[in-house]
C-alpha cells in the first residue's frame, strides 16, 4: 500500500487537562507530529510542555476533553498503546532511575518486555557506549551527577528503540561537551522526535519544525529556523531570541 508523504504519526486534538488540585495545564492543544519529523516544543516555564509530553507517553489518562490519535486511530483509554510507541525521557531523571546499578536501569525496560537478561545487558552496554558512558555501568544511579543521570535516562529510552522519542529538557544541566554529544546523537537518531526545551540553539540544531506553547495552548508553529528568528513572536510568548540570532 502506498502511504501518503508526511503521514501524521500522532494527532492531538483539543487536548485539555487540569491537575487534581485544579491547575489548568492544557487548554485545547492541537497539533500533529508527522512521519520522519523532529519537532521542537518551546515555551516559557509553566506553559504546559511537560504535561503535554507525559500525556503523549501515556503517563496521564486523558481527562475527557480532547483526544490523541496514533496513526489515525484514537487511543481513548488504551494508555498502554501510547507507552509502547512513545519513549519519554522525563524532565527529572530521578523519576526514571530506580535500579541498583546503571546497567540494570538501562536494561530494565527490555527485561520487563521479556528480553533475556544477559542479552538486555549487552544491548544496554552498547547504548551506554554510544553515549560515551560505559564507565557508568556499575554505578549507583542515585549517586550520579545531574548530567550523568540525564545521559543514563537517555540510554534507557534509546535501548528500547521506541518508534517515537519524546525528550523533556535533555540538555539541561549538561556540560558543553556532553550537551554537544547529546545534540549529535539526537541529530543522528533516525526516529521521529518531539523535543521540549529551553535550549533554543539545540532546537535549531536538531529539529525542522517547532511549536510554541503559551498557557496550555499552541500559540504558534512553523518551520525552523524561521520561527525562532521572529523576535516579536518569541517575546509575546515569554521567550527570547536564541543566542545565535541575538546581537548581544
Ligand atoms: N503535579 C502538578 N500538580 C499541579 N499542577 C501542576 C503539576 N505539574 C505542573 N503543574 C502546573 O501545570 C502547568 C504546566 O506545567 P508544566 O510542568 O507542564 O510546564 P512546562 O512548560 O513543562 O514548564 P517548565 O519549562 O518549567 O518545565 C503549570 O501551571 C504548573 O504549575
Ligand atoms: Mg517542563
Amino acid at each position: 500500500m502506498n502511504r501518503p508523504l508526511n503521514r501524521a504519526l500522532i494527532q492531538v486534538k483539543n487536548l485539555c487537562y487540569r491537575y487534581p488540585d485544579g491547575a489548568a495545564a492544557l487548554n485545547g492543544v492541537d497539533f500533529s507530529l508527522l512521519e520522519g519529523e523532529k519537532l521542537a516544543l518551546v515555551g516559557a516555564n509553566g506553559s504546559g510542555k511537560s504535561t503535554l509530553l507525559t500525556h503523549l507517553a501515556g503517563c496521564i489518562p486523558l481527562g475527557g476533553t480532547g483526544d490523541i490519535l496514533l496513526s489515525g486511530r484514537s487511543v481513548g483509554s488504551d494508555l498502554e498503546r501510547l507507552r509502547r510507541v512513545v519513549g519519554l525521557i522525563f524532565q527529572d531523571p530521578d523519576d526514571q532511575l530506580f535500579m541498583p546499578n546503571v546497567l540494570e536501569d538501562v536494561a530494565f525496560g527490555l527485561v520487563s518486555r521479556g528480553m533475556e537478561v544477559s542479552q538486555a545487558h549487552r544491548r544496554a552496554l552498547a547504548v551506554l557506549e554510544t553515549l560515551s558512558a560505559p564507565h557508568l555501568a556499575s554505578r549507583l544511579p542515585h549517586r550520579l551527577s545531574g548530567g550523568e543521570k540525564r545521559v543514563v535516562a537517555l540510554a534507557g529510552i534509546l535501548a528500547m528503540q521506541p518508534e517515537i522519542v519524546a525528550l523533556d529538557e535533555p540538555s539541561s544541566g549538561l556540560d558543553p561537551r556532553a550537551r554537544r554529544r547529546v545534540i549529535e546523537i539526537l541529530k543522528a537518531l533516525d526516529r521521529p522526535m518531539i523535543l521540549a526545551t529551553h535550549d533554543l540553539d539545540m532546537a535549531l540544531d536538531v529539529c525542522t519544525r517547532a511549536l510554541v506553547m503559551n498557557q496550555g495552548k499552541i500559540a504558534a508553529e512553523g518551520e525552523l529556523p524561521g520561527l525562532l528568528q521572529n523576535e516579536s513572536l518569541l517575546l509575546e510568548n515569554g521567550l527570547e531570541l536564541p543566542p545565535r540570532f541575538s546581537a548581544h
